[in-house]
């Protein structure tokens, strides 16, 4: 599916969300889009409009706003709201407790519903438990944001990111592990996958 955070056409909200298993806890509003294969467990709350992908699991007290975006595959644990502006990509791993932003400048006593900032995470990223991003960032493919660490800046795919604020201390393959110096190249110990580092960016060698 694409991701762009714009109103679906109706059409696409009138596809069947039988395939989709919810918990008779949850509330889904209407219209949404729920992929086939997808489980929405407990006291989750899909607010009108929201698209979300198929095969993804929403854990315990899961909310995705009207206006977020998630893509196929996207695991979401426990606890997290998807707020208005949030785009998942495919793939994306949030841990339990971990929280997206979307004002920069919160203020109770104005609306600041035009102010959104945009936050977008890269096909098979991670975000750690209890971990914050900061809004207006994009976060690359395949990064891999640790537990408790609070985002600020854009992420570099395949990025390893820790502390507060982050900072890059490494990179991570595909698998989620970080890669390994081999001579010129960094080595995934899981999958043998090798990369290259060029330009400040991962490239996949082989
Ligand atoms: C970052 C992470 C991937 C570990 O990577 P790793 O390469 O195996 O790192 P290690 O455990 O060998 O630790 C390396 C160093 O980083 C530190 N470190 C590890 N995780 C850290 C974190 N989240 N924040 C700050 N420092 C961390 C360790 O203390 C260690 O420091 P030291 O060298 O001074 O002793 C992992 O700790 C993490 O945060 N995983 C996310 C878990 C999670 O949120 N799961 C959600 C689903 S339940």
């Amino acid at each position: 599916m694409p991701f762009d955070a714009v109103t679906p056409p109706v059409s696409e909200f009138d596809a069947p969300m039988a395939a989709a298993f919810v918990a008779a806890t949850a509330i889904i509003e209407e219209p949404c889009f729920i992929g086939e294969g997808t489980r929405i467990w407990h006291f989750c709350h899909v607010m009108a409009g929201a698209r979300i992908g198929r095969d993804c699991v929403l854990g315990k007290g899961v909310q995705i706003s009207g206006a977020a975006v998630v893509g196929d595959r996207v695991k979401i644990q426990n606890n997290v709201s998807v707020y208005d502006g949030v785009i998942l990509e495919d793939d994306v791993f949030l841990g339990p407790s971990c929280v997206l932003t979307n004002v920069r400048n919160p203020r109770a006593h104005r609306s600041q519903r035009h102010e959104l900032n945009a936050t977008r995470i890269g096909a098979g990223a991670t975000v750690g438990a209890n971990a914050t991003i900061v809004c207006g960032v994009t976060i690359g493919a395949h990064a891999f944001i640790a537990a408790g660490a609070v985002v600020t800046r854009d992420v570099a795919a395949h990025a390893l990111m820790v502390g507060v604020p982050a900072r890059q201390v490494g990179w991570v393959g595909r698998a989620g592990v970080r890669l390994v110096e081999a001579g010129s190249e960094l080595v995934c110990p899981v999958t043998k996958e090798r990369y290259r580092e060029v330009d400040g960016a991962l490239v996949l060698v082989g």
